[in-house]
């Protein structure tokens, strides 16, 4: 898909949409299943590119996947690629597997698209040098990764910077193979999915509310129900905010409190949510969550709130622009090492569509105007630049032009179709 044009259809609508499944826990449920001996099964996959990546990374390492059915020798007998394993746009499956593979005998080099090779990787390498696992990264900290075919694995307790899902799991998924228990500890506001799940099978536990202690051990094949992603969901979340008189149910969704920053800022802003927790799958809380509209005002985020928010920031920007007051964020430098340097890119989406937007070192601030105008936005090759940009269209009247819009397949394939299919 090259250019789209997304209208503003005005009025208003009240729906329940059923949103695919969550990119983050259908990650680490393929990846599970890969390293479990036997058959796994996982249910409702997220559809986007970036899972594909991962499913088809295990399967050049040995891993069958057919469907919802995971079939893997276990870790222990995967067997090393002679190429490079392509992660495509995906930034989890390239750190979540060389976590997985710094301290297996298995060794291999991974390698992505043009924006993932430009992404940081350096954080890796000392918390898995720690445990003995193998890990080196290209020039200047990034791609290619090389990593695995390690002899001894030790254990280690390290404290990582940044409050990083993704580095905090590639160290536990990789201390599960350790002589003996492990522990991290990172700032606070992470998605902590893979611990909720390691402590649900055993092979894991909470020393404090940032500190965990992983217990080297064998993961077991199981079946997984992965719940609808709360990140996709949260630009219908943010569309029915922006309409007068809108609201949109969305069934099912990952309640995990390292995904509900941006519930917590629609909230501050003046939304009305309404969330019932309904389940359980894997220690994690799932449930349906409502937003209606409401007048919306500035706030400012920072700290946990920002990391618990991190990947919605850019919708947060286009609702700000929509709000009365100033909406600022900071404390958000991780931004500008996501798929692309996402503080920019925010900027420029909010300018392009004629609102005012100011770029800061660890963040923004975005004047509230209360409207935006007709424009052409560059996407940076970012899903997430791209489809918040489509919820911004929706509210004027001319609509707006999305640059690459295809993008959006990252993570959400048929995206544009369920926000304009949310005024039928
Ligand atoms: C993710 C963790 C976050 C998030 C990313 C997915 C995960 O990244 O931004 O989209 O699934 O663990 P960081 O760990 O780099 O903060």
């Amino acid at each position: 898909m090259a250019d789209l044009r997304i209208a503003g259809p005005g009025g208003s609508f009240d729906t329940t949409v059923a949103v695919p499944g969550d990119k983050s826990l259908s990650h680490r449920a393929l990846l599970f299943a890969g390293m479990a001996d036997g058959d796994s099964l996982v249910r409702g996959l997220g559809t986007g590119a970036d899972i594909v990546s991962t499913a088809n990374a295990l399967r050049r390492l040995g891993v069958d996947i057919d469907g919802d059915r995971v079939r893997s020798p276990g870790v222990g007998g995967w067997t090393s690629p002679e190429t490079p394993l392509d992660c495509g746009n995906s930034g989890t499956t390239m750190r979540l597997l060389t976590g997985t593979l710094s301290t297996s005998p298995v060794s291999g080099t991974l390698v992505g698209d043009e924006s993932l090779m430009r992404r940081p990787m350096e954080r890796l390498v000392a918390p898995l040098a720690a445990l003995g696992g193998v890990v080196a990264t290209g020039p200047d900290g990034r791609p290619p990764i090389t990593a695995g075919g390690t002899g001894r694995v030790g254990h280690a307790s390290v404290r990582i910077p940044m409050a990083s899902a993704q580095v905090r799991t590639a160290f536990e998924l990789a201390a599960l193979a350790g002589d003996d228990a492990s522990t991290i500890d990172s700032p606070a506001g992470y998605r902590d999915h893979t611990e909720r799940w390691l402590e649900s099978i055993g092979l894991g536990s909470r020393l404090s509310p940032t500190a965990f202690r992983v217990t080297p051990g064998v993961i077991p094949p199981a079946t997984y129900d992965v719940p609808a992603d709360p990140s996709s969901a949260s630009y219908l979340w943010a569309t029915a905010a922006l309409h007068p008189g809108a609201a949109v149910t969305t069934p099912g969704v990952s309640l995990n409190p390292g995904r509900l920053g941006f519930l917590q800022v629609l909230e501050m802003m003046g939304a009305q949510i309404e969330a019932e927790v309904t389940g359980d799958v894997g220690g994690d809380p799932v449930g349906d969550v409502r937003v209606s509209a409401a007048g919306l005002s500035g706030v400012r985020i920072d700290g946990a709130l920002a990391v618990a928010a991190l990947d919605e920031l850019p919708l947060v920007a286009v609702l700000g622009a929509y709000a009365e007051g100033i909406t600022s964020v900071r404390e958000a430098g991780e931004l500008r090492g996501k798929e692309s340097d996402r503080i920019a890119a925010v900027v420029q989406m909010v300018r392009a569509l004629h609102g005012g937007a100011e770029e800061l070192d660890d963040g923004f601030d975005v004047l509230g105007t209360g409207f935006l105008e007709s424009g052409t936005v560059e996407t940076a090759h970012d899903h997430r630049i791209a489809m918040s940009a489509a919820v911004a269209a929706t509210r004027i009247p001319g609509g707006a032009v999305i640059r690459d819009a295809g993008v959006a397949s990252v993570s959400w394939p048929g995206f544009y179709g369920t926000l304009e299919g949310l005024w039928s």
